[in-house]
């Protein structure tokens, strides 16, 4: 397939279990072999990453890379371009792109298109709307990863369906095993207090967490743990932000429904304190919230309650994203700073190490049906890592992020550890904060 092969020398491998001492063997892209100075007669590349940290390349599910349709804001290029420099080596691509990838046709194009440009692995979700369920089997069958069906409003503005239809949705995520990723905001309660918020004249970025109070995601999760339960459906609550939700996926843990929780960087890291640095670039769906909120999600990564991290990277233009709260677009990029701001979270001690390739690499390729081939370390798996200088530092600039608008609250930002390499399939794509080798990635499906 890639052809060569590479021997990674010295490094220790950071796998969800343990951190060990091994040197790896890549051949034809997928790991040959692991163990203590293996032999290098025969490999063609041999890296020195003594002392350098070896992570299973992340596996980030959540991203918006906005082609086709939204290039205005960002591209496939660029987005996958960050990818590869921050350490990710598959993305599982949203599908609010235009037009919304609701027909096996309109994945189909997605991937042809994609393919071309891609510079890390891509899956693809189908999307669940208020006319298309009907499509689901066609969807599966073209190679989605699984589905996102977005219960409250955001960008794409993609209508939920309704009621009945979630429940036989859902048991067709059970009868196939076909994992659906919830965007979980009640839409009429959020229409509610946007009006109420607004109407108060409020213009403050505050404002937009008032809009979209606690109670709007949990009664979205709690309706959808209640279908889980009696479906059987495998439901994934994306970017949770507010403590009840953590609450109720613990407690949906408990009783064995197929729930899992996802959260993101952002609502570990920002709290409703940073509007006043930040403004409106942190303005995202749902909104940052109080401090208590954000030690609830910290609570929920530590104790397993979350199942997996993901960046929503969701670049807008600059001047979607100034201005007015109210007309601010919802969402940042986030796919490049995704590693290294969880790795420094870990080096200061605030995240065992271990966690992140569990959350990061590992959970979200079991949930959506890729792994070992992807998220892991062992033999026969893909070749592909994040090789980290724990030593080194990372400061986030707008030079180094790789996007058309590169807007972040993370600009300025001194980060503890450095990645060094990010190795796909064997073959070393990007090297110090540069893509070397482009357009290496490939379409993966289930
Ligand atoms: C996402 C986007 O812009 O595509 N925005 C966001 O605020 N998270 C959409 C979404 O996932 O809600
Ligand atoms: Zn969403």
């Amino acid at each position: 397939m890639s052809g060569g092969s590479i021997l990674l020398k010295g490094g220790i491998l950071i796998t969800p279990s343990a951190s060990i001492k091994a040197d790896i063997k890549v051949v034809d892209g997928k790991i040959a072999e692991i163990g203590a100075a293996l032999n290098n007669a025969g490999v063609e590349e041999v890296l020195d990453v003594s002392g350098m940290y070896v992570f299973p390349g992340v596996v980030d599910e959540h991203v918006h890379m906005r082609e086709p349709g939204l290039e205005y804001k960002d591209d496939f290029t660029h987005g996958t371009a960050g990818a590869a420099v921050g350490g990710v080596t598959t993305v599982l691509e949203m599908p609010n792109t235009k037009p919304p990838v609701d027909s096996a046709t309109i994945l189909e194009e997605k991937k042809r298109l994609l393919s071309q440009k891609a510079n890390v692995d891509f899956g693809l979700y189908g999307v669940i709307h208020n006319t298309n369920a009907h499509n689901f089997d066609d969807i599966v069958a073209a190679g989605a990863v699984g589905f996102k069906i977005f219960l409250g409003p955001t960008t794409g503005n993609i209508p939920p369906p309704d009621d009945g239809t979630l429940y036989e949705v859902l048991e067709k995520s059970a009868k196939y095993d076909v994992p659906l990723a919830f965007h979980a905001e009640n839409a009429d309660l959020v229409k509610y207090f946007t009006q109420k918020v607004r109407s108060s004249g409020r213009t403050d970025p505050s404002a937009h967490t008032d809009a979209r109070p606690p109670i709007c995601e949990e009664e979205s999760i709690r309706k959808l743990i209640i279908l889980s339960k009696w479906t059987n459906g495998r439901v994934h609550i994306v970017h949770i932000a507010a403590k009840e939700g953590v609450e109720l996926v613990r407690e949906a843990k408990h009783m064995g429904y197929k729930v899992t929780g996802e959260t993101c960087p952002h609502y570990l890291l920002l709290n409703t304190e940073d509007y006043k640095k930040y403004g409106t670039a942190i303005k995202v769906n749902p909104p940052i919230r109080d401090r208590e909120h954000q030690e609830a999600l910290w609570k929920g990564v530590l104790d397993g309650t979350i199942y997996t991290l993901g960046s929503d990277h969701a670049p807008h233009s600059a001047e979607e994203k100034k201005g007015d709260i109210w007309k601010c677009a919802a969402g940042f990029t986030g796919v490049q700073t995704f590693l290294p701001l969880m790795l420094d979270q870990a080096l200061k001690g605030r995240l065992p190490i271990n966690k992140i390739p569990q959350l990061m690499s590992e959970n979200p390729a079991k949930l959506f049906r890729l792994w070992p081939r992807k998220g892991a370390i062992m033999v026969g798996s893909d070749g592909d890592f994040a090789i980290v200088d724990p030593n080194g530092t990372t400061t986030i600039t707008k030079e180094w992020l790789i996007a058309k608008y590169p807007i972040t609250p993370y600009i300025g930002w001194k980060l503890k550890g450095s990645i060094r390499y990010t190795i796909l399939r064997g073959q070393i794509i990007a090297k110090d904060g540069k893509l070397i080798q482009p357009r290496k990635g490939t379409f993966i499906k289930p």
